[in-house]
């Protein structure tokens, strides 16, 4: 009888739809197979040139590194800033842990900057008043794929040279800012290709060099401290251990599953495109009556459509869309939690900075389901429970 009314309520009941499905978009299957056949599973295999070739046409970069995640490649971008005792880096609040951790496991401590309300990316006037003698690196996030004020980042910066540049570009493949691609800015730029990610192998990373001078010492710390890149170039005979460094690589067979995604790449982005302008289109009219503010891509930059986000009148709003939503069945999320008032965020920073934007977006901030292959019906169906839960938050 049990089983029966389960049944019943499975047939009445629409299935749940999830925040993220990463989904097979071509040849992942027959290229991963075709890894494990050849034998060649490890890192800088025939996968890994393909997509580091691509990767570097995209970007102009000197070097592209596959790594095992964008943790990874930020790990390797603060090694090679040989951060000593008393140095600082400057990282937003508003971001994933490891854009500050990867540089305090190298001994940095983080400042932590606001954000400005628009791009949600660093704050270039917060940003022009951290800049002391300490700082060696600023790390800014282009949030949702949308370009951070660059303008504005590089004229704070302008009278600053040694202060090195890494883009967070976690979010924002294929997006571009004054046609110029996100992650071709900085000394150094991050990729991510996690499961979340618009292009993924499951974990997995990249670190572009967009400096000829950071190449050589970059290829040995990324193969565990030794030239054995150098080596396979013919360059020197034989080769040993020159430096600090660890086992960043890719496996082959996760380069496989992402090459496979990114010769898809134009059908990919176009699907995100779609459901990003599906969901822009039908709240628009809705935004002024309900409060909303949804995201704004400016003149300019070009969106990566990572992520459809919005933001509500105040946090209990936020908390009650998420519930009411939930409760139909569709699974919205929030997102980032305020690093620089986090336990860790406290007790690694080298001060205590106020950033009261990232503490008022943290809490107001939503994101809709976001997926390649999210259905119209579903699209519309996330629609209907957000603007049903949010009329009725704002009833209250
Ligand atoms: C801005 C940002 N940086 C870095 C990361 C870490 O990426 P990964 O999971 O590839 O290490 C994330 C994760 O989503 C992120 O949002």
């Amino acid at each position: 009888m049990a089983n029966v009314d389960l049944m019943e309520r499975a047939a009445v009941e629409p299935e749940t739809i999830p925040f993220n499905r990463a989904s097979i978009e071509g040849a992942e299957l027959d290229y991963m197979r075709a890894t494990l056949e050849s034998g060649h599973t490890s890192s800088s295999g025939v996968f890994a040139k393909r997509v580091g070739a691509a990767l570097q046409e995209e970007s102009g970069a000197e070097e592209v590194l596959l790594t095992t995640s964008c943790t990874s490649a930020l790990e390797l971008s603060a090694m090679l800033l040989d951060l000593q005792p008393g140095d600082t880096v400057v990282v937003p609040s508003f971001t994933f842990t490891t854009t500050a951790l990867a540089f305090v496991r190298q001994g940095a401590r983080i400042v932590f900057c606001d954000i400005e309300p628009r791009t949600l990316g660093l704050h270039p006037e917060h940003l022009a008043t951290l800049l002391d003698e300490s700082v060696r690196a600023v790390v800014p996030v282009h949030y949702a794929g949308v370009a951070c004020d660059i303008d504005g980042i590089r004229s704070v910066l302008a009278d600053r040279p040694d202060v090195a540049v890494i883009e967070d570009n976690a979010h924002g493949l294929f997006g571009r800012w004054r046609d110029q691609p996100l992650g071709s800015f900085g000394r150094f730029s991050t990729l991510s290709f996690h499961e979340t990610k618009n292009f993924v192998c499951g974990e997995g990373g990249a670190l572009l060099l967009n400096e000829a001078r950071d190449v050589d010492r970059a290829r040995v710390l990324y193969d565990k401290g030794t030239n054995r890149r150098a080596f396979h170039l013919g360059q020197v005979d034989k080769y040993s251990w020159k430096d600090t460094g660890s086992s960043f690589g890719l496996s082959d067979t996760l380069a496989a599953y992402l090459w496979a995604q990114l010769e898809q790449r134009t059908q990919i982005q176009a699907k995100r495109r779609a459901l990003f302008e599906t969901y822009a289109t039908a709240l628009e009219p809705h935004a002024e009556r309900l409060g909303l503010r949804l995201p704004v891509v400016p003149d300019g930059a070009e969106a990566a459509y990572h992520m459809f986000y919005v933001l509500v009148r105040d946090q209990a709003t936020r908390d009650a869309v998420l519930q009411g939503m939930r409760a139909e069945g569709v699974q919205p999320t929030f997102h980032y939690v305020p690093l620089h008032s986090s336990e860790a965020g406290r007790r690694f920073s080298a001060r205590s900075t106020p950033c009261p934007v990232t503490d008022d977006v943290s809490g107001r901030l939503l994101r809709l389901p976001f997926y390649n292959n999210l259905p119209p019906d579903d699209a519309q169906r996330v629609i209907d429970t957000f603007l049903r839960a949010l009329d009725a938050a704002e009833s209250h």
